[in-house]
């Protein structure tokens, strides 16, 4: 049995997160490590991307999201910028098959106006292809800022004219991003740093989360099973009491 194998032996398959987030960071100390330009880093970090796609969707996790470009990341220096800007055209172009062949459908949330046409052709084609696509959605989380979607939303509700009075949790999640996708189970963060950097700060509410060392390209499949091993092993009481949360367990078996 592989390693990989032996790991997914391990996974309890009805109790897999239905939404995963992923804040994918280290590609630039990975390159900068091998004496490389940043840019080798983000390349290598898009081959994880494809494998924990791929994964997400063989395991049957129903959204997986990624933080691949931040509102903030815009004041990079303008030949990263530019060089993110192009491989990212290179995934969208390059991954349309794999997406399709897999009954995925392609999201993406953030300030998308923002985008180069470069990026933004290819992307409305995608997401326009896999509208139908029900297997798994992957979000790309594109010239996203958490605090930026909030301020949106609430513009957004403004101008449908919502009273104080009508406003409750389910209205607002409406005019997220992430309307209708199920809720945030799981935020996993590479590179050792322990914030969320203005991810999905909604919808991490009550989302575990986990930790890892691993630099973004260097994280695959094995390193994914056991964040979602780590994952199961977390209890969600959601405020309540351990043992409510067992006998509501109890109750439902
Ligand atoms: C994450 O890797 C990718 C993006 C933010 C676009 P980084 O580029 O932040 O890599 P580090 O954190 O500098 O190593
Ligand atoms: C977060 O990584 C954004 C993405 C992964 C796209 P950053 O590297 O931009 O975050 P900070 O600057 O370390 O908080
Ligand atoms: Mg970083």
């Amino acid at each position: 049995m592989s390693a990989l194998d032996s790991l997914l032996s391990q996974l309890d398959p009805k109790r897999l997160p239905r939404h995963v987030g992923i804040i994918m960071d280290g590609n630039g100390r990975w390159a900068e490590a091998r004496g490389q330009d940043r840019l080798v880093g983000h390349r290598e970090g898009s081959r994880s991307v494809r494998a924990i796609t791929r994964l997400s969707r063989r395991l049957g996790i129903r959204a997986l999201t990624l933080y691949a470009f931040s509102s903030q990341n815009w004041q990079r220096p303008a030949e990263e910028v530019a060089g993110l800007m192009a491989l990212l055209r290179e995934y969208l172009v390059g991954e349309r098959d794999e997406i399709m062949d897999n009954d995925i459908r392609l999201s993406a949330l953030g300030d998308l106006d923002k985008l180069p046409r470069l990026v933004r052709e290819p992307l409305d084609a995608l997401m326009a292809e896999s509208a139908g696509n029900r297997s798994m959605t992957l979000s790309l989380a594109l010239s996203y800022g958490g605090r930026d979607e909030l301020l949106m939303a609430c513009r957004a509700l403004l101008a449908q004219g919502c009273a104080p009075g009508e406003l409750d949790e389910a209205r607002f999640e409406q005019c997220l991003y992430t309307a209708g996708l199920p809720p945030l189970d799981l935020v996993i963060r590479t590179s050792g740093e322990l914030r969320l950097s203005n991810f999905l700060l909604w919808q991490s509410a009550y989302a575990e989360l986990h930790f890892t060392e691993a630099l973004w390209p260097d994280f695959r499949e094995e390193a994914f099973v056991r964040a979602l091993i780590d994952y199961q092993a977390r209890e969600r009481r959601l405020g309540l009491t351990s043992a409510q949360v067992h006998s509501t367990a109890m109750k439902l078996a």
